[in-house]
């Protein structure tokens, strides 16, 4: 069986990958962690308030068995106005399977019927309360999907959900060219945010040299930070500052990955101009 059932120390169910050893959430749980870590941090609401005229749209990357989306969706369903929802995944297996496990794990309560139907045509349209939600699948490798030029078709993102595996086990999703790429198609349209778990110098590096600002994210259970960026430094609440770069100066795992393997290494010399000259710590 790929994908299995864990019950996490505070009682709540999560998803398990048996290939990659990796549990989905593993913290607090599926809906407290999508609560902290996206929704309230990225301030959905308020900003699909901002734009309830026009569409806001959300990117869900690493769509997996839908936590983060549906718990952003249900945290927007009391706000008139249309969300439109793009999850990249390169497998619904693991979507496949939270439905078939839904009343254990439940935090797809409500969504079923959508969720069958995302997985059946790869595109619905619906009613979610006082919000219409457009939620979309876009399947495929994510890096090499993003450096397509398909990519700049794809509706421009207000706010990422980014939620790869772990960089030690997945890093051509962690790597710089990914998150040059992520920020140029980021910028083509509003300001927009981006929340991730990981809150390593080696993330935060990758995301600076590739032109994002980015700032200390709030704790979520154990992790007593996490990470968010932004093509606009209004964005951020706690940018990194001088002291955090000094740091980064001193860490032997800051240098970018490149591609798909897994190394750690200290700034390279080109690399540390290049982020002391970055508009963030001007
Ligand atoms: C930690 S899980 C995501 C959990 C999910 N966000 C949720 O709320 O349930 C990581 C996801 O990234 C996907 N993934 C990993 N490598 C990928 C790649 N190269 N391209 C696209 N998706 C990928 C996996 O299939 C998996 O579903």
């Amino acid at each position: 069986m790929a994908y299995q059932l864990v019950q996490l120390k505070n009682g709540t169910w999560s998803v398990h990958s048996e290939l990659e050893k990796e549990t989905f959430h593993p913290v607090i749980g599926p809906v407290a962690e999508a609560e902290a870590l996206y929704v309230r941090q990225l301030r959905l609401g308020e900003r699909a308030a901002e734009f309830h005229h026009t569409e806001f749209v959300i990117w869900d990357i690493g769509l997996g068995a839908a936590a983060n989306s549906v718990t952003a969706l249900e945290s927007l369903r009391h706000r008139p106005g249309k969300v439109r929802m793009v999850s990249f995944d390169h497998s619904l297996a693991p979507l496949q399977f939270a439905l078939e496990n839904s009343t254990a794990l439940g935090f797809l309560d409500g969504y079923e019927a959508q969720v069958a139907g995302l997985l059946q045509t790869g595109q619905i349209q619906f009613q979610n309360g006082s919000m219409t939600v457009q939620w979309e699948t876009i399947l495929g490798d994510f890096p090499t999907l993003l450096a397509s030029c398909t990519a700049g078709n794809w509706p421009s993102p207000d706010a990422i959900l980014f939620d790869a595996y772990s960089p030690a086990k997945n890093p051509a999703m962690w790597s710089l060219p990914l998150f040059t790429r992520l920020f140029e198609v980021a910028s083509i349209g509003r300001p927009c945010n981006l929340a991730t778990y990981s809150r390593a110098t080696l993330l935060r590096t990758t995301l600076l040299l590739a032109g994002w600002y980015v700032g200390a994210g709030d704790a979520t259970g154990e992790k007593e930070e996490t990470t968010v960026a932004a093509t606009s430094p209004y964005l951020i609440r706690r940018p990194l500052d001088r002291a955090w770069l000094e740091r980064a100066h001193r860490s032997t795992s800051a240098e970018p990955l490149r591609g798909d393997t897994y190394q750690q290494a200290p700034l390279s010399a080109a690399n540390r101009e290049r982020l002391a000259a970055h508009p963030q710590f001007q």
